[in-house]
């Protein structure tokens, strides 16, 4: 079996395997997560696990100092394209070049699902952060009615844009505890329900099911979700007796 890295490179530059993405959804979902963090300019925020700089984009937009981590070369020369003036770092997510409490944000979006490591990059997460800093994950959702509906048809594992080689789904509270069980306060979950990404589905049943569909979804069911957490300073890394054990 190839390095995750490798198989991560191969599947940055695979376009057909990479989500399709929506631009304009992009921007807005981006521009929301700002606004839950409440960003102000001269503030630094790492997107770790960034991609190919998308978020990190619509920082720096905001005037906020932006770091992007990730281990795949091949995303981050995408992202250097994109935005020059962003310091994207090649890095794993279990070993961040940063000094501890750097920075005021921290997101994650849909990437410590496939970490190989959680536990060793949340702790990495809570060391960089600052005291009253602010971190966010989006984290996706086992339960969501798209891949019960998927399972119920094809028989299949759901996944993520072709991403089957390394990801993990839980539910709202499973997360949650996940969060919890590594020193974090979860301030606030929000969900997500827009599914322009998906490849398995037509146009016309994305637009049914953005446009009218995902009102009708519940909390428990929906696609993913967002977590809003803030560093819980009593720090206790084996405050845990769950299936995420240290290892
Ligand atoms: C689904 S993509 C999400 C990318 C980006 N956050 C976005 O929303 O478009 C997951 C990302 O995590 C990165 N990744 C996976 N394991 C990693 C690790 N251990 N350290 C750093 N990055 C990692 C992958 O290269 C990939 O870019």
């Amino acid at each position: 079996m190839p390095e995750l890295k490798t198989l991560y490179d191969a599947w940055h530059l695979d376009k057909s395997m990479s989500w399709v993405k929506v631009k304009k959804y992009e921007e807005r979902i981006n521009s929301k997560i700002l606004d839950i963090l409440e960003v102000k300019r001269g503030e630094t925020l790492l997107d770790l696990g960034c991609g190919k700089g998308s978020f990190c984009n619509s920082a720096f937009k905001r005037g906020v100092k932006v770091y992007g981590v990730d281990f795949s070369m091949v995303a981050l020369r995408e992202a250097k394209s994109l935005n020059k003036k962003i310091n994207f770092i090649l890095a794993d997510a279990v070993k961040l070049p940063f000094k501890e409490d750097f920075f005021d944000h921290v997101v994650c979006l849909g990437s410590l699902e496939h970490f190989l490591d959680k536990i060793s990059a949340l702790k990495e997460i809570h060391r960089i952060v600052k005291k009253k800093g602010k971190v966010f994950l989006f984290l996706p959702n086992s339960y969501f009615l798209g891949h019960i509906y998927f399972v119920w048809k094809t028989g299949l594992p759901p996944d993520e844009g072709g991403q089957y080689f390394c990801e993990q789904f839980s539910t709202k509270l499973g997360w949650k505890k996940l969060l919890e069980d590594n020193s974090f306060d979860v301030v606030s979950i929000y969900k997500f329900n827009t599914i322009w990404a998906s490849k398995k589905v037509s146009w016309f049943t994305k637009y049914v099911y953005n446009f009218i569909l995902k009102h009708f979804i519940p909390f428990n069911l929906s696609y993913s979700f967002g977590y809003l957490c803030v560093k819980n300073e009593d720090r206790n890394p084996c405050r845990r007796n769950s299936p995420w054990e240290c290892t």
